[in-house]
Parts: C-alpha cells; structure tokens; sequence
C-alpha cells in the first residue's frame, strides 16, 4: 500500500528542493534560457542543501533519505526549471544510485563520498551521435592493454558534459560481440575529466533545457586503470538499464512538477486576462484545459509514487517506471501546449513562463526513453513479451 501522506523528512527535503526553486531558479530563470547558461548559484546551493546526496546512505556521505524523497524533490525542481531537475536524473539517479548498487567499495569511497557531499559532480555518457535508443549500437571501445583499458569514443547529448569531474561511461570489451551486437560486450567504467584524453564541449541551439549544459565528450586513447570497470566485463548493458530506471524515475517525476507549473501558470492567467467581459477563468474550453492539467498532474503523481514505493521496498520497478516517465512526460507536453494556449498570444512570448515549459516538455519526451520506446515496453509486457524478473543486483531498500 502506498501511504498517502509523506513523512517528516520527506517533506523537509520538498520544502528544501521548492526553497531552491524560488529563491534561486525562478526569480531569474527567463535571462539564464535566453543566454543558454547555467545559473552559477544552482550547483552551490543544492550542494550547500544537501541535494545532490540526500539519497546516498549517510555512511558514503549522504543523508540516508528514500527514494520518495528523490521523486519530491525531482517535482519541486522542475517546478522551477527542467535544468534543476536534469542535474538530480543524472547527478544522482544516473551516477550516484548506479555507483551505489553496482560498484566496490574502493570505487564507492573514492566516488560516490565525494558526489554524494556535492564535492564532486557526476554524470553519464550512453548515447553517441549514431546511437540513443538503440544502445548496442554505440561504437566507444575499451581494449585491455596491461592494467589499463584503452577508451576511444565519443559520447554526445550527455547533461553536464562540460560541467561533471566523473563520467560513468559504457563501452565495448569484447569486438568480437560489438560485431554481433550481443549486450554482454559492454562495460562501465568511471572516467574522470581531468585525464589525458578526455575533452567536453557544450551543445548550443537547442529548443529546450536552455538554462542547462548539455553536451559531448571525446575519449582519445585514454587510460582508464582496470581498477575503474564497474562490477565486472560484460555487465555494461545492464547497468546502463539499471541506471535508467532511476534517471526515468527522476524525469517522471519531475514532469509532474512542470504539469503543476503549467497548471498554476494558467490559474494565475485566467484570473487575470479579461475578455467577453469577463475573466477567462469562466470559459467553459478555459476550464477543460485546466482541468486536463490537474488530471494529469494527479495520475502522474501516482504513477511515480508507485515506482518510488517499489523502489523503497527494494523490489524491481522497471515496468513501473517505464509506465510513470512515458505518462507524465506525455501529458506534460499537452499540458504545456494548453498552457500557452491559454495564454493566447501572450504565451507566445517570454514574457510568460510558458513558452519555455512548452520548449521543455519536448527534451522529456524522447530522452532517457522516447516515448515510442516505452508505448512498446508497456504494451510487451502486456503481450507477455516483457518481464521483470528479479535483478542480479538492484537498489537497495531504504527505510521511510
Ligand atoms: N536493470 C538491469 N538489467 C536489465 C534491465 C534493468 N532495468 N533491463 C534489462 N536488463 C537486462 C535483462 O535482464 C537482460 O539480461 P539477460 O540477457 O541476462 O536476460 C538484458 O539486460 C537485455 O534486456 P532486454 O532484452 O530487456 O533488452 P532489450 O534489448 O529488449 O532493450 C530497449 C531494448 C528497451 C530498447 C533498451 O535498449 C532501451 O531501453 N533503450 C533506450 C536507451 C535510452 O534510454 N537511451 C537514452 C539515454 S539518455 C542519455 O544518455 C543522455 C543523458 O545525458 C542522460
């Protein structure tokens, strides 16, 4: 049964998350979009609130906090600006949980402390510029050479590329399965910045997400120590899903706080805008978009709550999640579409936050999982060919 009211320390850490929202994000969020940076204060403050490791045991330097927790604070950040939220998915759901779950303990000392304090920033490196979803399609190599693996390849749209110190990245080992495409020739490993090899490059131009760095990352013959391959040779496909399932988590989430934003934008708006003599907020096609946003905006909290009480229980959410990020991330793009539909030609504007929700919405819908992808994934498991058996390692439990 999912509880449905949250507890003392989920709610401190909401309440930090939406401090961060107001105070830093939004006041002026509409100049950081414009001139495509990222606003300096963000990362400080969140290390500072302890964001980037509140769900990180207190003994690898977080603060021993649920995934619930994660799925909050995604939603108050988002509120503010996607770019907030992008930096937990990747920071934590994609590094941080991962290194967690699948890493020893000298790689968990060595990394996670350090990212879990805010000391260090993380990120992940899948997609290449010839492959996203289809991710036995990359081409990065990791040829063994004595203690080290010879890392060639180039990473692209990868969040914070030019801003992270470490980068969880995957790789063929084995050219003969790379030709084959078999899974179980990939590896991770954790690659830091500052090695010989390495260089980052930020992307500019895109539709949204502005207000975040979004990159790519060149590996020239870089030695990375044997001692750096996370669990071991061939795991690499099943930590990236694993990885996944927890940056979809955030996105899920945090989706559902840009639906609320839509949402409260246009109650804000129609109690204002008159026309026909009257505040639009009478207009019965007003109304139903309205109301569409607070269905969704309340469906798509459920749904990753689900995903989050699996994941408190240490029991596999794959399905869960898949369904969660498909469905907010689509019904925060209608809600955003409505939003500036609600605001006429005013939402047209920058002038108004909803053009950039609009803009936004878009990235969600086919990062981290297109929307076709997971439409495919519910509708296999449905049709019997898709289950989650139990995991070889998954999250672990935490309590509430
Ligand atoms: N956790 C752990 N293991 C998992 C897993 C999970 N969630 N999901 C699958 N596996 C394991 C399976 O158990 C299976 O193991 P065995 O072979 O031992 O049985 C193996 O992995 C293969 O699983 P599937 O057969 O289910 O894999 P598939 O080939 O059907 O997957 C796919 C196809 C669903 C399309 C998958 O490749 C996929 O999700 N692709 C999308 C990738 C994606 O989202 N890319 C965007 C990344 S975002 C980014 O990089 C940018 C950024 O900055 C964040």
């Amino acid at each position: 049964m999912i509880a449905f009211s949250f507890t003392e320390n989920q709610l401190a850490v909401r309440d930090m998350a939406r401090e961060i929202a107001q105070k830093i994000i939004m006041p002026d969020i509409t100049e950081y979009d414009r001139s495509q940076k990222m606003n300096p204060r963000l990362l400080p403050a969140m290390a500072e609130a302890n964001l980037l490791g509140f769900c990180i045991p207190e003994k690898y330097g977080g603060l021993g906090m649920d995934y619930i927790s994660l799925g909050l604070a995604s939603e108050e950040l988002e509120y503010g600006d996607t770019s907030a939220r992008v930096i937990l998915s990747v920071h934590i759901g994609l590094f941080s949980l991962p290194v967690l779950t699948w890493a020893n303990e000298e790689q968990k000392q060595k990394y996670l402390v350090p990212a879990a304090k805010g000391e260090k920033i993380a990120t992940f490196g899948l997609t290449e510029p010839s492959a996203g979803t289809d991710a036995v399609g990359i081409k990065s190599t990791a040829v063994k050479d004595g203690d080290y693996y010879i890392l060639n390849g180039e990473k692209m749209w990868i969040s914070l590329a030019d801003m992270a110190d470490y980068f969880l990245i995957f790789a063929w080992t084995d050219q003969e399965k790379k030709k084959k495409r078999i899974h179980s020739g990939l590896s991770a490993f954790i690659v830091e910045r500052d090695w010989e090899g390495v260089s980052t490059g930020s992307i500019h131009g895109k539709l949204g997400v502005r207000a975040g760095n979004t990159g790519y990352i060149s590996f020239q013959d870089v030695k990375v120590p044997a001692k750096n391959l996370v669990y071991q040779e061939g795991a690499g496909f099943k930590i990236a899903m694993f990885c996944l399932d927890q940056g979809r988590y955030t996105v899920a989430a945090g989706s559902t706080g840009l639906i609320r934003a839509c949402r409260d934008a246009c109650i804000k708006y129609a109690k204002e805008r008159q026309t026909f003599g009257v505040n639009i907020e009478q207009h019965q096609l007003v109304k139903q978009m309205i109301a569409n946003m607070e269905a969704g905006y309340e469906y798509s909290r459920y749904l990753w709550l689900k995903a989050g009480w699996l994941k408190n229980q240490g029991k596999r959410s794959t399905k869960a999640t898949s369904l969660a990020k498909w469905i907010a991330c689509r019904e925060a793009e209608a809600a955003a579409a409505n939003a500036v539909q609600v605001h006429g030609a005013y939402g047209f504007s920058d002038e108004y936050p909803v053009e950039r929700f609009y803009r936004n919405a878009k990235g969600a819908s086919i990062y981290e999982g297109t929307r076709e992808i997971h439409t495919i994934m519910q509708a296999d498991y449905v049709l019997g060919f898709r289950q989650d058996k139990e995991l070889e390692r998954d999250l672990p439990p935490v309590e509430q």
